[in-house]
Parts: C-alpha cells; sequence; structure tokens
C-alpha cells in the first residue's frame, strides 16, 4: 500500500437535503480537547502501575497541551515518605519510563504533585486527602473536581470507595463540581464478586462516574478496529459467516510471571487476559455497527456480542477449552525456568500460564463461525494479533493453473507489535507453470503516519477527565464476560490440572488439537507483511 494514497475521482451521491433526525454523536476521537481543571488521586500512588505507566502518560499529556493549568495529582499509599520524596520518585519515573523532564519545566510541574501518606482502611486517610483536596481547590483552581484512580489490588477496592463516600468526597452525579473513579482490573475474580464489587461501587457512585479500565481498548489498533470496520464499505459484506470461515485471536507474551506471581498465581490467564483483553478485542471483532458513536451505544453492542455466546460448561470444558503451564526448557543461556521454578510459585500450583478456547456467537451474522482465543506466557514472541480466515474460493482454478488449491484468503489485524493490517490473497507466480503464491497488501501504521502511537494510558486518562466512558467497560460488560469466564474458571478449579508446554513454544498440545480436530490450525503470529504461516 502505498504512503500517499491516490483516490480515484469516483462522484459522490446527491445529498438529499434531509435533515437527521437525531444529530450524530462525536466519537471518541473526535472529542479531543483539554479537561476541565481537576485533581487526579492515586491510590497505589508509589506503586509500578503509577511509576511505568500513569507518570509518563500525564506527562506527555501536559506536552501535547491536554493538561489544563490547574491540575493536580495527589499520590497516596502506605509508605510514610515526604511530599518532597514523592516528587522525587515521581521524577526518577519520568525518568525511567518516559524522558528527562526539561528542569525549568519540571520545576513548575512538581509544584502541581501532593502525597498523602495512610492506609485505604484508616478513615484518617480520607480526612487528610480531603484537607488536601480542598487546599488544592483554593490555591490551583481545581473546582472541586476529583478524578479517582485505583491502582490497588482487588480486595482493596471496595473499602475505599465506601471510604471516599464516608469522607463526603464524592459529588452527586448532577452538581456542578464532578467525581469518577477508575478501576483497575483484575474487576474481580468470578461472576459473583464482579457483581459484589459493581454492587459496591454502585453505592457510593452512579454508573457515569465508574471507569473500569482495560488498557487493550486503550491501544491505538483496537480503536483503528473501529475506524476499519464501520468508516469503510468493503469489509461490511464479507464480515459474517457467509465469507468467514473462523477467526483466530492471539494474545502472546515472551515474558513469564514477572515477580507479580503472588497475583498472577491466584488468578492465572484465563482471568487475566481472556476475561478482559480477549474479550474485548472479539466484541470488537464481531459486534454490529452502533446506531451512533456514544459510549453506551458502541458498549450496547459489545454487550450484546457477548449474550450471544454460548456457556462452556460441563463436559464441553474438556473439549472446548485448553490450559497449560510453562515448563523448563532450554539449556546454558538459552535455559528458561518452569512457571513452578519462579519465585512465590507454590510447587504444586495448578495455575494456567496459558489458555485457548473455541467459542461461537450465536448471531444472525455468526452463527457457525469459530472463533479461537488463545493467550499465554512465555512463548515464542510478544504479539496481539486477530486473523480472519476467509472461505476458500468455491470453485478449484487447477484448469487454469497447475497448482494445488489456493490458499484462504486471509486478513490480520496486528495490535501490537508493528502494528497495521494485512490482507492475504492469491497470486500467480511469474513463470510458464504458473503456481499460486499467498501474497499480501499491508498498512504499516508507523510508515502510513509517520508518528507512534500514543500508549494506552494516555488516551485512557484523558477520556477519564473528559468523562468519555467509551473505551471503558460498562457493568452489565464486565458481568457478562465473567458469565462466560466462571463455569471455565470453576470446572478447572474443582479437578486436572494444566498440560505442561516447554517455555518458548507456542503452548501445550492440546491448544493445536482444538483447531487440528475441526481440520484448521493456529497461524504463527508474524511480523507485518509476512505471508501467514500456518503451525
Ligand atoms: C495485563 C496482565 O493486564 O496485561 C499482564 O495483567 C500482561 O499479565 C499485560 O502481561 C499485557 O499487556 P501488554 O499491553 O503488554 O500486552
Amino acid at each position: 500500500m502505498s504512503d500517499e494514497p491516490r483516490l480515484p475521482d469516483v462522484p459522490l451521491p446527491p445529498a438529499t437535503g434531509e435533515t437527521p433526525l437525531r444529530t450524530p454523536m462525536a466519537s471518541p476521537m473526535a472529542r479531543v480537547r483539554c479537561p476541565d481543571p481537576l485533581v487526579l488521586v492515586i491510590f497505589g500512588g508509589t506503586g509500578d502501575l503509577a511509576r511505568r505507566k500513569l507518570m509518563p502518560a500525564l506527562w506527555k499529556l501536559k506536552a501535547d497541551g491536554l493538561l489544563p493549568d490547574e491540575f493536580c495529582i495527589v499520590g497516596n499509599s502506605r509508605e510514610e515518605i515526604t511530599e518532597d520524596e514523592y516528587r522525587q520518585r515521581m521524577r526518577g519515573a519520568l525518568e525511567e519510563f518516559a524522558e528527562a523532564p526539561d528542569a525549568a519545566e519540571w520545576e513548575a510541574f512538581h509544584k502541581h504533585i501532593f502525597y498523602v501518606h495512610g492506609s485505604t482502611d484508616d478513615p484518617q486517610t480520607f480526612i487528610n486527602l480531603r484537607e488536601c483536596l480542598e487546599a488544592a481547590d483554593r490555591e490551583h483552581g481545581t473546582r472541586g473536581n476529583r478524578l479517582f484512580y485505583l491502582a490497588l489490588p482487588p480486595s482493596v477496592i471496595a473499602p475505599t470507595a465506601e471510604g471516599l463516600g464516608r469522607a463526603g468526597l464524592v459529588c452527586d452525579v448532577d452538581s456542578e463540581c464532578w467525581t469518577r473513579i477508575i478501576v483497575e482490573k483484575p474487576f474481580g475474580k468470578d461472576l459473583k464478586t464482579a457483581r459484589d464489587l459493581n454492587a459496591a461501587l454502585l453505592k457510593v457512585f452512579g454508573e457515569p462516574q465508574i471507569f473500569r479500565i482495560d488498557h487493550y481498548l486503550g491501544k491505538e489498533t483496537l480503536q483503528n478496529l473501529l475506524i476499519f470496520r464501520f468508516a469503510n464499505i468493503i469489509w461490511e459484506p464479507l464480515w459474517s459467516r457467509t465469507y468467514v470461515d473462523h477467526v483466530q485471536i492471539t494474545v502472546s507474551e515472551s515474558v513469564g510471571v514477572e515477580g507479580r506471581a503472588g497475583y498472577y498465581d491466584t488468578s492465572g490467564a484465563l482471568r487475566d487476559m481472556i476475561q478482559s483483553h480477549l474479550l474485548q478485542i472479539l466484541t470488537l471483532v464481531a459486534m454490529e455497527p452502533p446506531a451512533s458513536y456514544d459510549a453506551d451505544s458502541i458498549r450496547n453492542e459489545k454487550v450484546k456480542v457477548l449474550q450471544s455466546i454460548p456457556l462452556i460448561q460441563g463436559d464441553d470444558v474438556d473439549r472446548y477449552a485448553v490450559r497449560g503451564q510453562y515448563a523448563a526448557s532450554g539449556e546454558g543461556d538459552k535455559a528458561m525456568p518452569g512457571y513452578l521454578d519462579e519465585e512465590k510459585v507454590p510447587d504444586d500450583s495448578r495455575t494456567e500460564t496459558f489458555a485457548a478456547l473455541r467459542l461461537t456467537v450465536d448471531n444472525w451474522r455468526w452463527a457457525g463461525v469459530p472463533f479461537y482465543l488463545r493467550t499465554g506466557k512465555r512463548l515464542p514472541n510478544k504479539a496481539s494479533e486477530v486473523v480472519i480466515r476467509f472461505r476458500p474460493a468455491p470453485h478449484p482454478v487447477r484448469d487454469l493453473v497447475q497448482a494445488d488449491d489456493p490458499a484462504p484468503n486471509a486478513l490480520v489485524l496486528h495490535i501490537q507489535p508493528d502494528e497495521g493490517i494485512s490482507l492475504f490473497f492469491e497470486a500467480k507466480q511469474p513463470g510458464l507453470r504458473g503456481a499460486l503464491r499467498p501474497v499480501s497488501m499491508d498498512f504499516d501504521y508507523c510508515k502510513a503516519f509517520g508518528t507512534e502511537s500514543p500508549e494506552a494510558y494516555q488516551r485512557l486518562l484523558l477520556d477519564a477527565m473528559l468523562g468519555d466512558a467509551t473505551l471503558f467497560a460498562r457493568r452489565d460488560e464486565v458481568e457478562a464476560a465473567w458469565t462466560l469466564i466462571t463455569p471455565i474458571a470453576e470446572a478447572w478449579a474443582a479437578g486436572g490440572k494444566p498440560e505442561a508446554y516447554p517455555a518458548n513454544t507456542w503452548g501445550p498440545k492440546g491448544a493445536d488439537e482444538l483447531l487440528a480436530r475441526e481440520g484448521r490450525s493456529w497461524a504463527v503470529p508474524g511480523t507485518l507483511g509476512e505471508v501467514v504461516k500456518e503451525e
């Protein structure tokens, strides 16, 4: 695909001149502006997320002119450090994970950063926080607008929300100032805990004030999926059971648990990745075009997809769900530890580090089309990819060229790295024999636009500050996802154990069999432009 598209001069149909019944809502991408004055409170303010992701994202938003002058950050954690130490740590975070801040800019910015130490189970913490927020309103003109970011373990989310409510730190939905809360994943660990958490949050906040984050939705390529599908007419006729044979969604990681075993061992790949990121990707691929692009219309369509997926339960769990756990592999400097060798992982852990599912979306568009999902740690590379495999051409071309049956077409959405889209089709190899070969048309984000995509957290923080919930999960969406995942998690907890796979391979054999039984195989996640290879 050329970087400078030349469009044919196609006459547009005449405008009808009719007034639309409803004014279409602007998409979130169209609503970028500087937010109103506010204070961002980060619970878990000294943690990894705050240092690695939130501070760098805020710094970039500031550089892009997307933070108001009347903006403050208040960090909270149990660590007894001074405000000055906190500011230094945040500066260190920028140096490590973004860029060394310009001295003059940092001098101005650091005066807007505050720290309130204290545990969230101590009411005094909230009293101190309230004083700090009132001072920010007085001295920095933040007008009572507050965004609470709960970068906290799941067990303290509900008590923290209650603490905020009790301390009078939550404005009503219709008051002049606004309050919003961002809740990090994991949002519960099954359907019941997710419902309980929703109920606890909804005692204090209204649904429009709750922003359940899934950082995959902030990734540029996932947002582009909506544009790709709904701003182009050419895909829509192909986007259904009539032409699609099956869909594969792979999110592979080469890293292991990276010191997060304390959390990961209680979660596993199914809860950590499939319940959130992979199901979110699936909904964007499978959803119907929404009536308009406001948050609720889009989320309504996503929820309908989740509700159309039949549950995998009972005997079907063994048939349609596969779990694996990485085992030690390699030698010398290529040696990789197994999951059970990782620090803080119990010797008898049955936690899966790989999960694969075969789902169907039983609706008019997708009936009978399998959606294969897989994710795992310690796989050969880090890649997130959607492969849409089309049905084979209905009539052989053997009489035309000396070739086997053509490979079916494929559309590959590369979410990361090498963000882009490739369309694979058959071409005649030059020469008298006329063999066929798959070739690709590639759209490379970086080349086409000459710029790096913004970090997911930039987009998500900005949207939460602007009050746009499109890229956040709604209550029913999270519960619908848990409805699908819970029976599988329960069946796995009840017995059996994950199948071992050597670190640095594509997961357990069971995952290959899941597709092989139906005459299919996984595509090896590749780099942009590489012909789709099957395992
Ligand atoms: C997180 C998971 O949500 O996503 C991690 O908890 C995982 O286990 C991470 O490593 C992957 O995110 P990304 O953006 O690096 O693909």
